[in-house]
């Protein structure tokens, strides 16, 4: 995800779901040591361990689609990268596409979102939807190799802001 998303080369990245901090320590690893990144988590517990645990990043407890994330942008900047840990596949669609219309607008132009998907999960109408509309909202998804050694089996989706 780190490496689909360009995190490497980020100024500014922006975390969907931190939740425990997995995909977090690896943003941590993968971007630039001046690069900014942002969580929004809506779990207070979660926020208060993600603080501490990773003290040069910052952490809103808040909900994706609600989030105001001109508070937090200097004028005119947008982020560079998005990771999502957000279990889309759950998500009712006005929810995945109240969060997508929230985040995207705030994605520089050739910016990238990327998300996982479990494999098979992704064939349910909540899963097709989801890839539908980062279609229609993207300039275009991309799909990784399947991990069939993650339990269970997962992929990434990257999809590029136009
Ligand atoms: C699959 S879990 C997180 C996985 C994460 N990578 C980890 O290592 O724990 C999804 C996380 O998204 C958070 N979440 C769910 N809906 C959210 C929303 N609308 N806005 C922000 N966070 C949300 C949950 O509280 C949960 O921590």
């Amino acid at each position: 995800m780190m490496e689909a998303a360009g995190v490497w080369q980020a100024r500014r990245v922006l975390e969907l779901g931190p939740g425990t901090g997995a995909l977090t320590a690896a943003i941590a690893d993968a971007m630039p040591h001046d690069a900014d990144c942002l969580g929004i988590e809506l779990n207070e517990t979660f926020v208060g361990q993600l603080r501490p645990r990773f003290p040069a990043m910052r952490f809103e407890c808040a909900c994706a689609q609600e989030f105001d994330f001109s508070t937090v942008l200097p004028p005119g900047e947008k982020f560079d990268a998005v990771i999502s840990g957000l279990p889309w596949t759950a998500f009712p669609e006005e929810l995945q596409k109240a969060i997508l219309d929230n985040v995207l607008p705030h994605v520089a132009t050739g910016g990238c979102f990327a998300t996982f998907a479990y494999w098979g999960f992704h064939k349910l109408p909540s899963g097709r939807r989801f890839r539908s509309l980062l279609h229609e909202l993207t300039h275009g998804v991309e799909t990784s190799r399947v991990v069939w050694n993650n339990l269970p089996p997962a992929f990434v989706y990257t999809a590029r802001k136009a």
